[in-house]
């Protein structure tokens, strides 16, 4: 199985990548809104194909990107059926099985944080996404959305510590960058709910936390009760001059083919050094040339009247180019495969 843990540092959220390695299938687990792009292009390079795209539960802390991915690959959107949220495909409940390739995931009621909240684990139990049942020496908190410190507790108690010691635990969320835990650590050392805790210390706990009200409560529930459809339904625009692709890397990108016809609306920027404009490959024509080591320097050189493409041997030197130019505020993309590339597909100019 193809396993990827994924980081949100503005929420300090993981989003969760499973994917067969046979077929290709994959299921994407609390994706978040603004990380689509970094998500998509990684199910892209990873050649996957997404059969659905599942949150643990309706988040306060940051809205979804499964309306979004939906929208872009056409995968269901999957939720505990207890929200009632807008564009679920796959209302889920306790003892749901959701088959991606050779795999699955179980599906397990795990309420307490909020009303509909569910854990996803793996048939073999190796694996438990807790979302934020269960965290890294922690647990979610249970001050609104309906939680229940009582049923929290019941829920970690009967349905997550009851899993192999061995399981390994991957949180939603995670403040300090603790990656993963097991059930077994979890069991011995969680300062909430591990060791002979009862559930009233638990609960005493909880009530105690006086944790202060979620900074993004009022835009993400409603958000995310429309599975983080935007609320006037458009999907954010990517710089739209081009049909650009942002690598996983984050690069932006452009094709070979595209900027081959439509070069009078672009600017080309070659990076490479001046002497490599005479070798084999030649330049294409029009091109303005400021070597990479001299860019930083010469930044207000670069034309600016029409977007850049950048230009260079085989797309790695001009792919520094277009971060240092994007950094700089400029709408640029990278030609993705450099000269050797275009003069490969035998583009002139
Ligand atoms: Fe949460």
């Amino acid at each position: 199985m193809i396993f990827r843990q994924l980081f949100d540092p503005t929420s300090s959220t993981y989003t969760y990548l499973l994917a067969d390695a046979r077929t290709r299938r994959a299921l994407l687990v609390d994706c978040v809104f603004e990380r689509h792009a970094r998500d998509l292009a990684l199910i892209h390079e990873l050649e996957l194909e997404l059969v659905g795209v599942l949150d643990t539960h309706c988040h306060a802390d940051h809205v979804t990107g499964a309306w979004l991915m939906k929208t872009e690959l056409g995968c269901p959107i999957a939720l505990a059926s207890a929200y009632g949220a807008r564009h679920v495909d796959l209302p889920l409940a306790h003892g749901a099985v959701i088959p991606f390739g050779d795999h699955a995931l179980e599906v397990r009621a795990t309420p307490g944080h909020t009303e509909g909240c569910l854990s996803f684990v793996t048939p073999d139990r190796r694996l438990v996404l807790t979302g934020d049942a269960l965290l890294v020496r922690g647990t979610g908190r249970t001050d609104f959305q309906r939680g229940s410190a009582h049923r929290l507790f019941r829920s970690i108690r009967d349905e997550l510590f009851g899993l192999p010691d061995d399981c390994a635990v991957y949180p939603a969320h995670d403040y300090e960058g603790r990656t993963s835990s097991t059930i077994g650590e979890e069991r011995r050392y969680n300062p909430r709910i591990g060791g002979a805790v009862r559930e009233e210390d638990f609960v005493g706990y909880l009530e105690n936390l006086a944790l202060p009200h979620p900074k993004l409560l009022d835009i993400a529930l409603p958000a995310n009760l429309r599975s983080g459809e935007p609320a006037d339904g458009r999907v954010p625009q990517e710089p739209d001059w081009a049909p650009i692709v942002t690598t996983y890397a984050g690069i932006p990108e452009v094709s070979p083919e595209w900027v081959a016809l439509h070069q009078s609306d672009v600017h080309i920027l070659d990076v490479r050094a001046r002497s490599e404009l005479e070798g084999q490959l030649g330049a294409i024509s029009g091109a303005q040339s400021i070597p990479l080591d001299e860019l930083r320097a010469h930044l207000a050189d670069v034309r600016s009247d029409k977007p850049t493409v950048v230009v260079c041997q085989t797309g790695k030197r001009s792919a520094l180019a277009t971060t240092i130019l994007k950094n700089a505020g400029m709408r640029v993309a990278n030609l993705a495969g450099g000269m050797a590339r275009w003069r490969e597909l035998g583009l002139g100019g």
